[in-house]
């Protein structure tokens, strides 16, 4: 199918970066005093952060191996300005051209933000692919999309970054082909006929997702009902959310050394310690600059993490990167209108086999002496170190605020079994063999609490350790 026709396929160039492409990932960062941050988004520099080129070229590169290219050579070029025309200085685009004949290359990202214009002119310039970091990463959310919602997600987010592309690269140059290959009614130019299609197929989406999600709140009401809290796992990409997932749920959700391994939210119910149950939900991996438009886009799969009880919060402490991975993930959450030192975080400081010995002991001694409520539970998702403590913690914390009770229901009482059922969580149910009375342990959040004791006058308060 020619590109222009694919779905989701970009007419000035992305789609079709497949998997075995010869592949140089450029990271053209602009040389500014360190920390000078402001001075660097100022002067158009907009994957701008806090991390050090080094750290940046690698996550690129590692992003790039994660859709299966092949990176054959990565390079950093430290720039000083940006040219409006190609990005990179003249002699840059000359040396990388070489390099690019050298090693038959076909695909080159740029780890920045490309104007359309820069994009095209590189490609002229090189005879290869061109892709920018937003480019990179819708790459990456279409290939890991698992359900019909992350498809639609994906695809609509690719239409809202071509749209705004067109109309950009329109003010700029002349169109050398047709984006969707048809021309609308008479004195329509061709800018504008892909425009009406874009925003046509954008508003299909926008309806389907609509009842997706519509579906998807009726799923969430249904487990609300049930009444199990949700804990939500959140965390930079890689940090060993769906290891750990699968290693609390034994369930068999994709998990690979690979970055985003999980798009689509994943939800199972595993029994804590002291027999209460719970839904863990694993979500999207985070990532730093996770463009906003995208942010915007994956908003309902994002829901869940919004109306979560616990967020758990997964980070690897043994990278070296950690602290400013997590500030991505405040960051992400902040967008998402949570305030990221909400007391429903819990973070798992993960991968604690990785580090040394010394450092395990320094990061076990913070852990303790951070008594903020917002204690850190150092854990391996793959040896399964800390784990019993996590649960634990996720428990109590679950606790906090929502009391226990007894409760004895006489067996012809059914509508208050099922009252109870409905609105309080049931830990623990038996029956008195004598009376049939039905005696129940339940969980009740704070606000149901006076409707609890109308209806059962006699309920006893249970502390919460059994
Ligand atoms: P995304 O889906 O990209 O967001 O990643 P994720 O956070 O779900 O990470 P995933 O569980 O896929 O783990 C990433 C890599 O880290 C895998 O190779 C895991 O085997 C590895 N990993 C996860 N937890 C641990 C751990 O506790 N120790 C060690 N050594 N490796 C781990």
């Amino acid at each position: 199918m020619p590109e222009a026709q694919r779905p989701g396929a970009l007419a000035d160039g992305e789609g079709a970066v497949d998997k075995g492409t010869r592949t140089l990932v450029v990271g053209p960062y602009l040389r500014t005093k360190p920390g000078n941050l402001r001075s660097r988004q100022d002067m158009g520099d907009d994957t701008a952060n806090s991390r050090p080129a080094s750290a940046r070229l690698d996550e690129a590169v590692g992003l790039a191996v994660a859709i299966e290219l092949v990176v054959v050579a990565s390079e950093m070029t430290s720039l000083t300005a940006l040219r409006p025309a190609t990005y990179l200085g003249k002699g840059k685009v000359e040396e990388i051209k070489n390099l690019i004949e050298a090693q038959e290359i076909t695909l080159v990202v740029m780890d920045c933000a490309l104007s359309p214009v820069q994009q095209r002119n590189l490609e002229r310039a090189w005879g290869a692919k061109v892709i920018d970091r937003t480019g990179l990463i819708l790459e990456i959310f279409g290939r890991r999309a698992q359900t019909k919602e992350g498809s639609l997600q994906v695809e609509h987010a690719h239409l809202a970054y071509q749209k705004g592309r067109l109309v950009r690269s329109w003010t700029h140059l002349e169109r050398q082909r047709g984006g969707f290959g048809f021309l609308g009614g008479p004195g329509e130019t061709q800018i504008e006929a892909d425009r009406r299609q874009i925003q046509e197929r954008m508003s299909r989406i926008e309806k389907e997702l609509d009842s997706v999600t519509r579906t998807r709140a009726l799923h969430r009401a249904g487990r609300k009902r049930v009444p199990y809290p949700v804990v939500a796992f959140v965390g930079y990409t890689n940090a060993g959310k769906s290891t750990l997932f699968n290693r609390l749920t034994s369930a068999s959700v994709l998990a690979q050394d690979m970055l985003f391994a999980t798009l689509d939210p994943t939800a199972r119910a595993i029994t804590l310690p002291h027999g209460e149950k719970a839904v863990l939900s694993d979500t999207v991996g985070f990532i730093s600059d996770l463009p906003t438009m995208l942010v915007a886009a994956f908003r309902a799969t994002l829901e869940d993490v919004i109306a979560a009880d616990i967020l758990l919060h997964v980070r690897d402490v043994s990278h070296g990167e950690t602290e400013a991975q997590a500030e991505d993930v405040h960051r992400v959450l902040h967008e998402l209108g949570l305030d990221p030192h909400d007391s429903r975080i819990i973070e798992a400081w993960n991968k604690a086999d990785l580090l040394l010995e010394e450092e395990r002991a320094r990061l076990a001694q913070r852990v303790k002496l951070r008594k903020d409520g917002a204690v850190p539970v150092l854990v391996s998702a793959l040896t399964g170190d800390g784990l019993d403590d996590l649960l634990r913690t996720i428990e109590e914390r679950l606790a906090v605020g929502r009391e226990k009770y007894t409760v004895v229901v006489a067996p012809e009482n059914g509508q208050g079994l099922a009252w109870l059922h409905s609105h309080a969580e049931v830990l623990h149910r038996e029956t008195n063999p004598e009376t049939g009375d039905a005696i129940l342990t339940v969980r009740i959040m704070p606000e149901r609490k006076e409707l609890l004791l109308r209806r059962f006058p006699e309920a006893r308060p249970e502390s919460f350790d059994k």
